[in-house]
C-alpha cells in the first residue's frame, strides 16, 4: 500500500493509473476509521474490481468545522488507520496537510470555495451554516487530486450525499457516486468516529436516535399517513426523556429533493440531529 502525502505525488499517481486505463475507486474520510468506512472500501473494490485501484483519503478538513466545533479534538489515529487500510486491501492512502490543501488557510493565499445553494440549506445547514461549503470544497479538490472513476459515500450523512451528488451533476465531474448503507452497532447506534466521545451512560442514551427512527417507522406502518408536526412533537418528547439528550432537528422529507412533507407516509425520509451531552449525532432512514 502506498502512502501519499503530497498533492503532486497524488496527482502523478492518479494520472499514471488513468493513462494505463486503470479504474480508480475513491473513499474520502476524515480518518479514525471504523467498520462503516471499511464497508465503503469494500464497495469501492467491488466497483473497480481486482485490476482497479482503491484510494482512501484521510484528512480532517478544517473548512467544514465552525470555530465552535470539535476540529482540534476530532479523534485521530493515523497508524491504526493505515493498518486497517492495509488489511482491507487499499492500494493508496492519501493524507494531505492543511498547508498544501489550503495554503495554510490565509485568505490571501486561499480564496476559492465550492458552494451548493439549495440542498445545503435545511437541517445541517441551519445549525452548521458553513459546513457544506467546506465539504463540497474539499471533495471537489480531492476529486481533482485522486481523479476517481467512482467515489463512495455513506448513507449515514444523508444530506451530504445529496449535496455531493448535486455538485457532481452540476459541475460535470466525470465520475459516479455510490451511496453505501449505514452500518450500525448491535444496539442500532449508527457507526461514527464521534461515538468515541460517548462515555459511560451517554453511550446507552445515544441509542435514542435509532429508537426514534424505529418508532416513526412503526407509526407510519400502522397509521399509513401522519402529521409531520405531531410526529416531530411526539418524538422530541421521547428523545428528550433521556437526561442528556437535546434535539437539534427532526425532519421528514422527499429523499430526492429534501423538500419537507407535511404528511408522513411510507417512502418519506426521516433525518435527525441530537446532542447527547456535548456530542452531536445524526442519523436517518427511509420510513
Ligand atoms: O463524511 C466525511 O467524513 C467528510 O465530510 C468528507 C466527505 C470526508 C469530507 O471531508
Amino acid at each position: 500500500m502506498q502512502i501519499v502525502c503530497s498533492i503532486a505525488a497524488m496527482q502523478r499517481l492518479a494520472k499514471k493509473w488513468r493513462r494505463a486505463g486503470t479504474r480508480i475507486g475513491f473513499v474520502p474520510t476524515m480518518g479514525y476509521l471504523h467498520a462503516g468506512h471499511l464497508s465503503l472500501v469494500k464497495s469501492a473494490r467491488k466497483a473497480v474490481g481486482n485490476n482497479g485501484k482503491v484510494v482512501v483519503s484521510i484528512y480532517v478538513n478544517p473548512t467544514q468545522f465552525a470555530p465552535t466545533e470539535d476540529l482540534a479534538n476530532y479523534p485521530r489515529d493515523l497508524q491504526r488507520d493505515l493498518k486497517l487500510c492495509r488489511e482491507a486491501g487499499v492500494d493508496a492512502v492519501f493524507t494531505p496537510k492543511d498547508a498544501e490543501m489550503y495554503a495554510g488557510r490565509a485568505a490571501a493565499n486561499y480564496s476559492t470555495y465550492v458552494v451548493e445553494e439549495n440542498l445545503s440549506f435545511p437541517m445541517e445547514g441551519i445549525t452548521r451554516p458553513t459546513h457544506f461549503r467546506g465539504v463540497t470544497t474539499v471533495v471537489a479538490k480531492l476529486f481533482n487530486l485522486v481523479l476517481p472513476d467512482v467515489s463512495i459515500f455513506g448513507q449515514k450523512d444523508f444530506q451530504q450525499t445529496a449535496v455531493i451528488k448535486r455538485m457532481v451533476a452540476d459541475l460535470n465531474f466525470p465520475l459516479k457516486i455510490i451511496i453505501a448503507p449505514t452500518l450500525r452497532e448491535t444496539d442500532g447506534l449508527a457507526m461514527s468516529s464521534r461515538n468515541k466521545y460517548l462515555v459511560g451512560d451517554l453511550r446507552h442514551q445515544a441509542t435514542v436516535l435509532w429508537s426514534s427512527i424505529q418508532t416513526a417507522q412503526a407509526i407510519v406502518k400502522k397509521m399509513k399517513s401522519v402529521s409531520a408536526a405531531k410526529l416531530k412533537a411526539d418524538l422530541k418528547k421521547f428523545i428528550e426523556s433521556e437526561p442528556d439528550a437535546r434535539l437539534d432537528y427532526i425532519e421528514f422529507f422527499e429523499p430526492d429533493t429534501l423538500s419537507p412533507v407535511s404528511k408522513v407516509s411510507s417512502g418519506a425520509q426521516m433525518a435527525l440531529a441530537v446532542s447527547i451531552g456535548k456530542t452531536r449525532l445524526i442519523d436517518n432512514a427511509q420510513l
